[in-house]
């Protein structure tokens, strides 16, 4: 399964990357202006910033909600590193958006996605990755682990090629389940990443051996 950090902030994409194990990166409106990254030019230059720091997909968000702005403005961003990804809204007018860059060879992640049907959408439109927002759904009291494991099956009954973007991840258990059901993404904060190394046995074991060590060498 492939790690991707779900954060506009550079201090905590750095470290992800320095622990040798980030593949990719996603961003949306909302992570930038948590930042305090705003206006165009300044949105754009951060798109660049991450790039420069991960060497794999980077999901920059359009802003436009029809046709004709979300194909002017993904390629705008395309065009900005090699590295970028095109992430658009599952709407009618993202359906038709993703086609035409699909068509073009430009990779796209459809985003906001929350229900089965939408997923088969975005597959058929030729989406390289869709985003289920799993916390999101969990947060209203539905199971979106069980969204993931629909879309994995759907998926796989027509060998369709677009990767399962686990997103909306909240803490490590959902990276586990994810991985449990065959997401072939999951993207989340640093601090779910993190959690995945923590074990209580491991800090005492840990403990004791150089406990042990400096016993013997003192
Ligand atoms: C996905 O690409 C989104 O940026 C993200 O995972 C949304 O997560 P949230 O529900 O924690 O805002």
């Amino acid at each position: 399964m492939k790690f991707f950090i779900d954060t506009a902030n550079l201090k905590e994409i750095q470290e992800a990357n320095d622990l040798g194990i980030l593949d990719g990166v996603t961003t949306n409106p909302s992570l930038m202006a948590k930042e305090g990254i705003t206006g165009k030019q300044n949105i754009l230059d951060h798109y660049v910033a991450i790039c420069n720091i991960v060497d794999g997909p980077v999901s920059a968000e359009v802003i436009s909600t029809d046709y004709a702005g979300m194909v002017l403005e993904g390629e705008h961003l395309a065009s900005l590193h090699k590295n970028i990804v095109v992430k658009i809204p599952m709407i009618p007018e993202g359906i038709k958006a993703i086609k035409y860059f699909s068509e073009k060879g430009i990779e796209t992640n459809c985003t906001l996605v929350f229900s089965a049907g939408q997923a088969l959408l975005a597959a058929k439109a030729g989406a390289t990755y869709i985003s289920p927002f799993l916390g999101r759904l969990d947060d209203i009291s539905t199971n979106g682990l069980d969204l993931i494991a629909q879309i994995r099956l759907i998926y796989d009954n027509y060998a369709f090629n677009t990767q399962i973007l686990a997103a909306s991840i909240r803490h490590p258990m959902h990276i586990i389940n994810c991985a449990e059901i065959g997401s072939d993404v999951m993207t989340g904060p640093l601090s779910a990443i993190k959690a995945l190394a923590k074990h209580p046995l491991t800090d005492l074991g840990l403990q004791q051996f150089l406990a042990d060590h400096a016993k013997g060498n003192s």
